[in-house]
C-alpha cells in the first residue's frame, strides 16, 4: 500500500551559511555569540585571539541552516588575521557597546575594513547586516541612546537590536531575525529582498537629524548664521519643520529633533528684535 501513496513533498534543502562578527575590541562579540549558543556568560575578559571559528545548527520555519561562525578579534593588532575572512559572508553581527561612544563612532571604519578586503568587486549590498547595541545592562554608563544608534543603522537597511549578552536580553530575537533575514537573502538568489531596504525615511531625513544632534547652539541647529533676522529664521524653522514632522518622518530620533528645533526657534526669536 505504501509504496503506492503520492511521494511527501521534499522538505527543502538544508542550508549552509557563514556569519562573521565585527566590532572594537571588548564590546562583547564573542559573549553576544556564546550567550545564543551555550546559554552563558563570561563576566571575565578573553579577548579573542585572532579569530574564533563555530559551528552551529539553527532551525528557521522549515529549514535547518548550518551557520560557520567567524567570530573576530577587534584589537587592531589582529587585523591581518581577520583580514582574510570577510569574504563570502552573508551575514555580519556588527556590535558596539552602548555606554561607549568610540565602540559606536568605530562602526563606519568597520564597515570600510570589510569594503576594503572585499575589493573592487565585492558586495556588500547583498550582506544582511544586523547591529547589536550591546551591553544595555549598563544602564548608568550608557552613552548612545537608542534612536542614535537605531538610526546609524536604519539608514543603511540593517537590522537593529538592543542586546545585553550578560543578562541575554534581545540576544535570541536578534539572532532569529538575523538568520530569518539571510534564509530570505538566500531564496531571493543572493540578493536582499527589497522590503528589508525601505526604511521609511530618507536620507536628507536621517543626515538632518544627526546634524540637528550634534549642532552646537540653536543658530546651528537651524542652519543659519548667528544674527539673522526674523525672516531667515522662520524660513529655516519651516523647512526643518516640514522634513521631520512627526506624522510625516518615520526616522528614529526625529520627534526629538523635531522639539529641539521648535525650541531652538522660539528661543532665537525672544533674542531677535
Ligand atoms: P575581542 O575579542 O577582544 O574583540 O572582544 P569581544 O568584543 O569579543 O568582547 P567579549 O565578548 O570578550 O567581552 C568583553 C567584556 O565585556 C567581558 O568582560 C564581558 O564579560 C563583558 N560583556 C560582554 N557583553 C556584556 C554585556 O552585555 N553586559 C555587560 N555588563 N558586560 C558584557
Ligand atoms: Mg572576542
Amino acid at each position: 500500500m505504501e509504496a503506492n501513496l503520492p511521494k511527501r513533498k521534499e522538505t527543502r534543502k538544508s542550508l549552509r551559511i557563514k556569519v562573521i562578527s565585527m566590532g572594537n575590541a571588548e564590546v562583547g562579540k564573542s559573549c553576544i555569540i556564546k550567550r545564543y549558543c551555550e546559554k552563558r556568560f563570561v563576566p571575565k575578559y578573553l579577548a579573542t585571539i585572532g579569530i574564533d571559528y563555530g559551528v552551529t545548527k539553527v532551525q528557521i520555519r522549515d529549514r535547518e541552516i548550518k551557520v560557520n561562525i567567524f567570530d573576530m578579534a577587534g584589537h587592531p593588532f589582529f587585523y591581518e588575521v581577520r583580514n582574510e575572512f570577510y569574504k563570502d559572508t552573508q551575514g555580519v553581527v556588527l556590535v558596539y557597546d552602548v555606554g561607549q561612544k568610540e565602540s559606536f563612532d568605530a562602526l563606519a571604519g568597520w564597515l570600510a575594513e570589510m569594503k576594503q578586503e572585499l575589493g573592487p568587486h565585492g558586495n556588500m549590498e547583498n550582506i544582511v547586516f544586523v547591529v547589536c547595541a550591546n551591553k544595555i545592562d549598563c544602564t548608568k554608563h550608557r552613552c548612545v541612546d537608542e534612536s542614535e544608534g537605531r538610526l546609524w543603522a536604519e539608514s543603511r537597511g540593517f537590522l537593529y537590536f538592543e542586546t545585553s549578552a550578560q543578562t541575554g536580553e534581545g540576544i535570541n530575537e536578534m539572532f532569529q531575525t538575523f538568520y530569518s533575514a539571510i534564509v530570505d537573502l538566500c531564496d531571493n538568489g543572493g540578493k536582499r529582498p527589497t522590503s528589508s531596504m525601505s526604511v521609511g525615511f530618507t536620507k536628507e531625513q536621517a543626515d538632518t537629524i544627526r546634524r540637528i544632534r550634534n549642532s552646537k547652539d540653536s543658530w546651528d541647529m537651524l542652519g543659519v548664521k548667528p544674527g539673522a533676522t526674523r525672516d531667515e529664521v522662520n524660513k529655516a524653522y519651516r523647512k526643518l519643520a516640514v522634513l521631520l514632522h512627526p506624522d510625516k518622518c518615520m526616522a528614529p530620533g526625529s520627534e526629538d529633533a523635531f522639539k529641539a528645533v521648535v525650541n531652538a526657534r522660539t528661543a532665537l526669536l525672544k533674542t531677535i528684535k
